[in-house]
């Protein structure tokens, strides 16, 4: 432990589709205090087993408001009113509202929707096709996929995929202001109010948004308002970078892309080891405070003090053998890619079907696929709280 040094975050990569240096020597510390950008001290972790316990331990509250540590250096998002907020609540008020949404992305219910799923993805391959190379797959295939899947889960009309794009920008911009993002949640609010109404109205029960509405829970409009934004945003910028940093991956590993073209039968367990090799959600990692004094590996966190529980955590080498590299033979690895414990991810199994589907979909029909520029080239978004390309410009 060392609790001299401190580090502004972010730790910058030096390799768009690595781990940053310097991680290891977080993981050989045990943790470090660092500075979040709005300049709250924090502590950070990157090692797998202490990542796990920050995020498992009841001692940990997830509840935040404007005093938390923030990607963002503009005025606090986090103090914003937000009654549906699942992510920044514990217990019981944090069941009561994430139940009734992870009843309904069961492993069950989301097979029910792969063959929809392989539909939206079909039809994008279709005008990839058609529209011939180059393509961009960024606004083409990784961004409308997910966006459309999570539309339709709510119940939510395609009419509005443009305002969820920008406003979902807005929302999860790095240098967004408070003022942008309440004038992008009130602006989606708007639309959603409208759409809750006719369900209401129309008592329908056959989508997400439709079942939280007229289903057998207390919500109160804002609440679902908020739930809903939650979902949208969530459901697809997030899939959608996984989706770019996973083509990127493959291109840049081309020994492992060979595996997976020659087996696309193994696509789940190759979508599992891209998921741990694939950091995409802000190297300032998943936030909670310590309620009172905790030992975490070799550091003692003192009640009141904020942890940082870092997706690098996924390369720790106590993990697996070689956790650093890409290895898509592997049977089975596990990661916190989606967080762990009582907030792990609730759309999970919906972001593993449409990966799974669009990656064997894409090199299905392109099986010659290749990047159309040098990797060095391609414009990141480091901008947003959830990091990836910009742009992947492809052949065929
Ligand atoms: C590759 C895609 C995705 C990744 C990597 C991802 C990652 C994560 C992570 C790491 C967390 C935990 C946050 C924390 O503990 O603080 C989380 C929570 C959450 N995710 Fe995802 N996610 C993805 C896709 C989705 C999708 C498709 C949805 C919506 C259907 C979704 C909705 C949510 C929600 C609502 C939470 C909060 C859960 C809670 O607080 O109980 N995510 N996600």
């Amino acid at each position: 432990m060392t609790d001299s040094v401190v580090s502004p975050l972010p730790i910058d990569r030096t390799h768009p589709l690595q781990v940053p240096d310097g991680t290891d020597a977080i993981a050989a510390e045990g943790a470090r205090k660092v500075v979040f950008p709005n300049g709250v001290e924090t502590w950070l972790f990157t090692r797998y087993a202490d990542v796990r316990m920050l995020l498992s331990d009841r001692r940990f509250t997830a509840y935040k408001n404007g005093d938390a540590p923030e990607m963002r250096t503009e005025e606090s998002i986090i103090g914003a009113e937000q009654p549906g907020n699942m992510i920044i609540r514990d217990g019981a008020e944090h069941l009561r509202l994430r139940r009734p949404v992870s009843r309904a992305l069961v492993v069950k219910r989301i097979d029910r929707m792969r063959p929809r799923i392989q539909e939206i993805v079909d039809t994008h391959l279709d005008a990839i096709e058609r529209a011939g190379a180059p393509a961009d797959l960024v606004p083409m295939l990784c961004l409308p996929v997910p966006s459309l899947v999570i539309a339709e889960l709510l119940g939510v009309p395609h009419e509005h995929q443009a305002l969820f794009q920008r406003t979902a920008q807005a929302m999860l911009g790095l240098r967004s202001t408070l003022a942008e993002y309440e004038e992008a949640a009130a602006e989606l609010g708007g639309v959603l109010e409208k759409v809750v109404d006719r369900k209401r109205a129309e008592g329908v029960t056959g989508d997400l948004l439709g079942l939280l509405v007229n289903g057998d829970y207390d919500f109160d409009l804002e609440e679902l308002l908020f739930l809903a934004i939650g979902l949208l945003v969530a459901g697809h910028e997030t899939t959608s970078n996984f989706m770019g940093l996973f083509v990127l991956t493959l291109f840049d590993h081309p020994e492992q892309l060979d595996l997976l073209r020659a087996d696309l039968s193994r696509v789940d367990s190759v979508v599992e080891e891209l998921m741990r090799h694939t950091v995409s959600i802000g190297g300032g990692g998943l936030v909670r405070r310590a309620t009172e004094d905790v030992r975490v590996g070799d550091v003692l966190v003192r009640g009141g003090e904020w942890v940082a529980a870092s997706l690098y955590a996924n390369s720790d080498p106590a993990l697996c053998p070689h956790a650093d590299r890409l290895d898509l033979s592997r049977e089975s690895t596990p990661h916190v890619a989606f967080g762990f414990g009582p907030h792990q991810c609730v759309g999970q199994n919906l972001a593993r079907a449409e990966l799974q589907i669009m990656l064997r979909s894409l090199f299905t029909r392109f099986p010659g696929l290749r990047l159309a520029e040098p990797l060095a080239d391609l414009p990141f978004r480091t901008d947003m709280l959830t990091y990836g390309p910009a742009s992947v410009p492809v052949v065929w």
